[in-house]
């Protein structure tokens, strides 16, 4: 049987990284691990969203209209909710539904609005049930609103009970008679819950915590296709994103809803820090998917503006860049060892696409980010096969470069790569899923898709992160795509995390648990391995964790998809002697049926998890033998 090689991990600095892609897809962002609560509570628009009150609703027979003042609250936001009328009696307002519901619990929300016109009273905000009278918690605003200008109105509610479900909004009210005109221009409505480590306009604290509960060590942003945008004049223009919520436009994603750019360069930045992962920044290499071409001599300003992001994440507070940052709350540069230069640019067929990419512009963005930071780890969007043989020549890759992966498949195709990266430059593994049932129907994104990922993808998946772990000298890490969806907006079903606003729906995929289960074990160092049996139907690879006092990891994973026989496996790490211990972790389906998944709307986990301690015999072995479609993890550390 083939070695896996035994390898320096340390080229890069630290062990093979789990991770994944974020970008705003599926409302992963907006309406998901971004914590906002309220929906379109800026009114921002593009040319594909016309600006509009959805997702607001008139109280007490107001009127709710959108204006476009001249003295707008920002240059950002020209639009604003005028709230007039009502039926002479009484207070009106408005209330936001939020992403398909709000979760009221009794902890603090932190809330604020802006408003223009003269107003001598207070506001109600309020957190209330959509289904019953109940209101769950209010508080009084005073007014400090005046005729001619926009003032910001900051709060904090605390319910005074949780709310049975997700059924609720969130509603501003005020009295029309004490309003000059009888009526009030709105503008920013924000609500935000508790976020994960308490951070101003942060993250969800249950989706953030899943995510960190993997162990990762990589988040790649922002995109994917969100980053390349629809057209040229519409990406993520991450200077767009920075500073305070009132001069972000927001931008016209790319998975059919606008975006409001709450979700920014900084926040990013800031998941990074919190959950301790090394970042893998997309910058724009101007191209769109709409087949939009920035030519070779009008591509300067946008290398320029890569260096100016490098700068943002990396320089000293004496760069002008660095200052910004400083500016904003940071003045410590953030850590940033890899800059990907566009996404999928392999698929651009469109002219000028792949083949100004191949001849100049990946060239021209290495070559200016190698003379300022010659340590930086360059990443091309394309994998050293692609665009596959008869869709044009591969990227001549500089020695220092590496390229991007993106293997969305079958099981059986994933197993069929373990030794994909055996002989092969370095690579990531971008974006990665077992997204398509085996013998599928061709073509694969038009025909059926399942809802969630099944157990059978995830154990293929596994076969797959052995075969990239292995190679680990050359591939720093492995990015799940994506990760996040909210079961209310369905246009990738294969993610790594399922949720709603309501946090009991959060649900942890079957991959999640393998990938977790890699991520919680390190390897430092890979070890050469050799067996008495060929790869199949176990498929395993070995290391040592220096960072844990050598312990020796074997990790494996049975791909037996007919025989339900258990296989057995005896596993010898040199050195190691009769008695010495070790932790078996073995993760199996509960059901019979390979197709299986984890489904938020029954809550019930279908992957079984089970630990035991063995104890080498003779000779030093660990016996030991693998369930049908298992996934499992030997540690020495058993700490
Ligand atoms: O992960 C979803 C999409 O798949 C990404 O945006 C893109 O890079 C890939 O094609």
């Amino acid at each position: 049987v083939k070695s896996s090689g035994g390898n320096e991990t340390g080229k890069f600095g630290h062990s093979f990284g789990y991770g994944f892609l974020h970008e705003d897809i599926n409302n992963s962002g907006d309406g998901g691990i971004y914590a906002e609560l309220i929906q379109n509570r800026a009114f921002q628009f593009s040319q594909k969203y016309p600006v509009s009150t959805a997702h607001y609703f008139p109280i007490n027979h107001a009127n709710l209209s959108i204006q476009q003042l001249d003295q707008p609250l920002s240059k950002a936001l020209p639009a604003s909710m005028r709230v007039s009328g009502g039926n002479g009696t009484g207070k009106i307002g408005f209330k936001n539904e939020g992403y398909w519901g709000m979760d009221v619990k009794q902890h603090t929300y932190t809330g604020s609005f802006w408003v223009k016109g003269a107003y001598n009273g207070s506001f109600t905000a309020s957190l209330e049930s959509n289904l019953t009278s109940d209101v769950f918690g209010e508080v009084k605003v005073p007014s400090k609103s005046v005729a001619d200008e926009w003032t910001e109105h900051e709060f904090e509610l605390i319910p005074t009970k949780d709310a049975p479900n997700s059924n609720n909004t969130f509603s501003i009210t005020f009295d029309p008679k004490n309003a000059v005109d009888g009526s009030l221009d709105f503008n920013l409505i924000s609500l935000f819950p508790p976020t994960y480590k308490g951070r101003k306009n942060g993250l969800r604290v249950d989706l953030a915590e899943a995510l960190a509960d993997m162990n990762p060590h990589f988040l790649r942003f922002p995109g994917g296709n969100m980053l390349e945008g629809n057209t040229n004049a519409t990406w993520w223009d991450w200077k767009d994103t920075l500073g305070p919520l009132k001069d972000r436009p927001g931008f016209e994603g790319v998975w059919n809803y606008q975006q409001t750019h709450g979700l920014g360069m900084m926040e990013y930045l800031e998941w990074a820090e919190d959950m301790d992962l090394q970042i893998i920044i997309g910058v724009w290499a101007g191209l769109a998917l709409n087949g939009d071409v920035t030519p070779e001599s009008d591509l300067q300003p946008f290398i320029d503006d890569a260096l100016d992001e490098i700068e943002f994440v990396v320089g000293s507070v004496d760069t002008p860049w660095g200052k910004r940052r400083a500016e904003l709350g940071h003045p410590e540069p953030f850590e940033l060892n890899y800059v990907e230069i566009g996404n999928e640019d392999w698929l651009a067929g469109f002219p000028g696409g792949w083949e100004s990419y191949r001849e100049y512009r990946f060239h021209m963005f290495h070559d200016a980010i190698k003379a300022k930071y010659p340590d930086m780890q360059i990443i091309a969007s394309s994998a050293s096969s692609d665009p596959g043989d008869d869709k044009g020549e591969p990227l001549d890759y500089p020695e220092d470069a590496i390229g991007d992966y993106h293997p969305y498949r079958q099981p059986d195709e994933l197993v069929e790569e373990f030794d994909r990266f055996d002989n092969d430059i370095g690579h990531i593994i971008g974006e990665v899923a077992a997204t398509h049932v085996n013998g599928g129907e061709e073509p694969r994104w038009d025909g059926p898709l399942y809802i969630y990922p099944w157990w059978i993808g995830a154990v293929g998946e596994a076969v797959s992160l052995i075969g990239y772990e292995r190679n680990s000298d050359r591939i720093p890490g492995t990015f799940y795509a994506p990760v996040l969806k909210n079961e209310n907006r369905f246009q990738w079903a294969i993610t790594l995390i399922q949720f709603a606003a309501d946090p009991k729906m959060t649900t942890k995929a079957v991959t999640w648990y393998c990938w977790s289960l890699f991520a919680h074990h390190p390897i430092s160092h890979t070890l050469p391995t050799s067996s008495n049996s060929s790869y199949g139907p176990v498929y395993w690879g070995a290391g040592k964790d220096e960072n844990r006092d050598g312990a020796m990891v074997w990790k494996g994973a049975a791909y037996n998809t007919t025989d339900g026989e258990p296989v057995p496996v005896s596993v010898h790490f040199e050195g190691v002697t009769a008695g010495t211990k070790a932790k078996l972790t073995v993760l199996t389906n509960k059901v019979a049926d390979p197709y299986m998944y984890n489904d938020p709307q029954t809550g019930i986990n279908i992957v079984n998890v089970t630990d035991s301690i063995l104890e080498a015999g003779a000779g030093g072995a660990f016996q030991f033998s693998l369930p049908q479609l298992s996934v499992a993890v030997l540690d020495t550390d058993v700490t």
